[in-house]
């Protein structure tokens, strides 16, 4: 990707206004506020990052794929690593009938003490400048309420999941195929969560949404017509990631990448079911012999769901049928490591990618035209997949979500793939998923739709 066009102008006037950042600390919404925060601070513009010091931590970690190197974008941002209570770091259960991640509550109920180091934080901040400008997680309004008492100090939520599945989930739209919340497989704790914001929207004087007006506007116009009484601005600006990552800074001599770079175009199913999935040791073993069945090619990470704490204590051994990798080594591969999902997606050699359909991950697989085998899991994954399935039409469902509950055979797994893969559906899906790839990258570009949205946001916090 060209370097965005208002990088690297090295000695620049002191910024009038500060942005600060308060992501929640799941990896992928602690990812997307990190992109957001790029981008703002590329338009030479002070930008703080405040959680506490293992999210931080993490959330570096995983940029810089797990290697220490120090990145020309990291050393832009002031990270805060703030304080919070001790959490435990349970292992995922993959047994559990709830596919939320409910392991990660205690860490997720730590971070809600953010509150007071936050409003310290944002205090101290807003007597050196003129503005100070709080963007925040729609998760953690309560953690920023204290910006109604500061007088320059502003906020807007950022919005890391889809208008289609916001809309979903407040009842704002309403299909046949559309399953009711009750049924996204979310805890009671995190639902309460989630309510507990209610009272603090107000705070808010716009959103920032990680999507893209050409392919969401009816569904942007529904959330913002329901939020009218708030008097609100909105502003749609993905994709985030390719403006302003370089797709070849990370991935160097990564051993998935030279293994891709062996395979013919447009061959290799990426499978990848993100960092909140945990999978049963039998759904392992019907994804081995399904893949292997489908005699496509494919590179399939194999990890469990991240931890609370993601540099501590044991993880689960996700173990393989006997003799699987030596039985498929010429069509497959599988790794157990943290991987470059842009750069693997990016690879001519890859054409299709079976994803739990996290809005992250869509978004990266939609912006490189890369077509979807969708299998949600939980939250709002099952709206990502109908709209990547039925409305889009740039993916296909691996199962249906009203059979959430069953171990997806590994037929139906061999058939997902072949259909994606090689059939004339497939090709058609994979066309249509190449166009609206275009579309996605075009809008982020000088003139395109959210490239503009980007520039009348940065326009109107530094009015
Ligand atoms: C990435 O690498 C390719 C091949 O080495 C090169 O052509 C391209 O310009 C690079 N892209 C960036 C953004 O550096
Ligand atoms: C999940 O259930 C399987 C089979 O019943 C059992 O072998 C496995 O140990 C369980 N895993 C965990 C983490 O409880
Ligand atoms: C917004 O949607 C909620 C339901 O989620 C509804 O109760 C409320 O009345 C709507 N507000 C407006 C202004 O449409």
């Amino acid at each position: 990707m060209a370097a965005h066009h208002h990088e690297d102008t090295t000695s620049s006037i002191p910024s009038p206004i500060i942005m600060v950042m308060v992501p929640f600390t799941a990896q992928s919404h602690l990812n997307q506020a990190l992109q957001l925060s790029f981008l703002i601070s590329s338009y030479q513009i002070e930008v703080h990052y405040a959680a506490s010091s293992k999210h931080n931590r993490q959330v570096k970690h995983r940029l810089t794929g797990g290697e220490d190197k120090s990145s020309d974008l990291l050393s832009k941002i002031h990270f805060h690593d703030l304080p919070i209570p001790h959490f435990l770091s349970p292992l995922p259960n993959p047994n559990s009938t709830t596919k939320f991640p409910a392991h990660l509550q205690p860490s997720f109920d730590a971070t809600m003490h953010l509150r007071h180091p936050v409003g310290t934080l944002l205090r101290q901040l807003s007597t050196t400048t003129r503005r100070l400008i709080v963007i925040h997680d729609t998760l953690m309004f309560s953690v920023v309420q204290d910006v109604a008492d500061i007088p320059n100090a502003e906020s807007y939520s950022f919005r890391c999941v889809s208008a289609f599945s916001t809309c979903c989930m407040k009842s704002l739209y309403k299909g046949e195929s559309i399953p009711p919340v009750e049924e996204c497989s979310l805890t009671n704790e995190i639902k309460r969560l989630a309510a507990d914001q209610a009272e603090f929207v107000k705070i808010k004087q716009g959103d920032i949404l990680n999507t893209c007006r050409q392919m969401e506007s009816s569904y942007l116009d529904l959330l913002d017509k329901n939020e009218s009484n708030l008097n609100n601005k909105q502003w749609a600006i993905a994709p985030l990631i390719n403006r302003v990552r370089n797709i070849n800074s990370t991935g160097g001599g990564n051993e998935c990448l030279l293994w891709l770079e062996k395979q013919p175009p447009k061959s290799v199913m990426y499978v990848s079911f993100g960092s909140s999935t945990s999978m049963t040791d039998e759904q392992i073993e019907a994804m081995a012999f399904g893949l292997k069945e489908s005699k496509q090619r494919f590179l399939w990470v194999l990890r469990d769901a991240d931890k609370g704490d993601i540099f501590t204590g044991e993880v689960r051994n996700l173990k393989l049928p006997n003799g699987f990798e030596e039985s498929v080594k010429e069509t497959g591969m599988v790794v157990r490591d943290w991987v470059p999902q842009m750069e693997i997606l990016a690879h001519r050699s890859v054409g299709g990618f079976m994803s739990h359909c996290g809005w992250n991950s869509c978004l990266e697989s939609l912006s490189l035209g890369v077509p979807i085998a969708a299998w949600p899991i939980h939250s709002d994954q099952p709206y990502n997949a109908l709209f990547i399935s039925e409305i889009l039409k740039v993916g296909i469902e691996v199962r249906e979500w009203a059979d959430q509950s069953e171990v997806v055979s590994s037929f139906a797994i061999k058939r997902a793939v072949e259909r994606l893969m090689d059939s004339e559906e497939g090709e058609r899906i994979r066309k249509r998923a190449e166009e609206v790839g275009g579309l996605l990258r075009d809008a982020a570009e000088e003139g395109g739709v959210s490239q503009m949205e980007m520039d009348s946001f940065i326009a109107h916090i530094t009015r």
